[in-house]
């Protein structure tokens, strides 16, 4: 397919994740659905302030309305979902019902809705949550439980029906746009480095740390591609230490103000298998730590001063 024939549609749209995505799509000149219950579509206009209008429509739609998105499915009858709608793990905790009626229930509906349409092209997110840990040898929180079953639906869809899937699983994700979940930390220690401000990241643990743009760009290149099956894939296996987050956010802005506490967060550092990802789209991308930090702290001190140059 020529990119001007492609319609990507995107489910949570407005989240950090989603907004990277957008840019990234229409960046290649591709059209986009971006969908979401949030009509927020302020991340967005952080990264990208000049939106091409004619390429991207914007529509409300809940995941957890089945009729609702299958029927803006049937509508705008896209060639690929990056699907991204859930709520994250201190939502899931404090409203574990709801999480798994927009995690899983909205992760089913996307499926049907793709089925009813012969929509062979779904990336989702699952996440490195989904993965076992700790003495249980198991996800460690609900929303690890509710991603890892997401994989499981997958599988069944491809297995029942063949609706082909791509469940990719991001670490910790950084980059401007997340202001929410737990590792957004991460991202906060880099955005006071940038204005000025002291933080502390509240845990230290061994981790992948994922600049946004990168992963955005495998969104993207793998929502283009073709493949077979309900493939699972981690999208890297480069392991920092949150004390190598803090070392190259003071090489980028030196006398930075940020540590991070002792409070060990338990995460998987081994294992990865990034080969099913690399088999649709080839090279995976990985801007080094402290380029992406680089970048991120470009772009926080580019927004503070054109919101301080807008205020009155
Ligand atoms: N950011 C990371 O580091 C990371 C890591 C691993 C996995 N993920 C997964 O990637 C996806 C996107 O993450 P993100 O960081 O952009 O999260 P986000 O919270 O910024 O975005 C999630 C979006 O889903 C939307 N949403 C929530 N309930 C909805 C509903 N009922 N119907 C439609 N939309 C709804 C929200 O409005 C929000 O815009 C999520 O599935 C997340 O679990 C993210």
């Amino acid at each position: 397919m020529t990119p001007a024939s492609e319609k990507i549609l995107i489910t949570g749209a407005t989240g950090f994740l989603g907004s990277w995505s957008i840019a990234g799509l229409v960046d290649r000149g591709i059209q986009v659905v971006a969908s979401d219950i949030s009509t927020d579509y302020r991340r967005l206009a952080l990264l990208k302030p000049d939106l091409p209008p004619d390429l991207v429509t914007f529509r409300t739609c809940d995941v957890t309305d089945a009729d609702g998105l299958a029927a803006l499915v049937a509508e705008t009858q896209p060639t690929g979902i990056i699907h991204l709608a859930a709520l994250q793990i201190p939502q899931c905790r404090k409203t574990p019902a709801l999480g798994a009626a927009i995690n899983i229930g909205g992760h089913i509906n996307v499926f049907e809705a793709a089925r009813a349409q012969g929509i062979d092209r779904i990336v989702y997110t699952s996440s490195i949550a989904a993965k076992p840990r700790g003495p249980a040898n198991a996800p460690s929180n609900l929303y690890g439980v509710f991603k890892k079953t997401d994989e499981e639906i997958s599988r069944l869809y491809w297995e029942d029906y063949r609706v082909p899937s791509l469940g990719l699983r991001p670490y910790v994700v950084y980059g401007v746009g997340r202001d929410d979940g737990e590792t957004s930390a991460i991202t906060r220690a880099i955005e006071a480095a940038a204005l000025g401000r002291s933080y502390e990241i509240p845990f230290s643990s061994r981790s992948c740390f994922q600049f946004a743009a990168d992963v955005a760009d495998v969104f993207c290149r793998a929502v283009l591609s073709d493949w077979d099956g309900a493939l699972i894939s981690d999208v890297t296996d480069t392991v920092h230490g949150t004390e190598d987050v803090v070392a190259a956010i003071r090489e980028v802005v030196p006398g930075a103000e940020v540590t991070c506490a002792e409070t060990v967060r338990i995460s998987p550092a081994d294992g990865f298998d990034t080969a099913p990802l690399r088999a649709v789209i080839g090279d995976v991308p990985e801007t080094p730590l402290r380029e992406g930090i680089r970048s991120t702290v470009a772009l926080y001190r580019q927004i503070a001063a054109s919101q301080s140059a807008a205020a009155p």
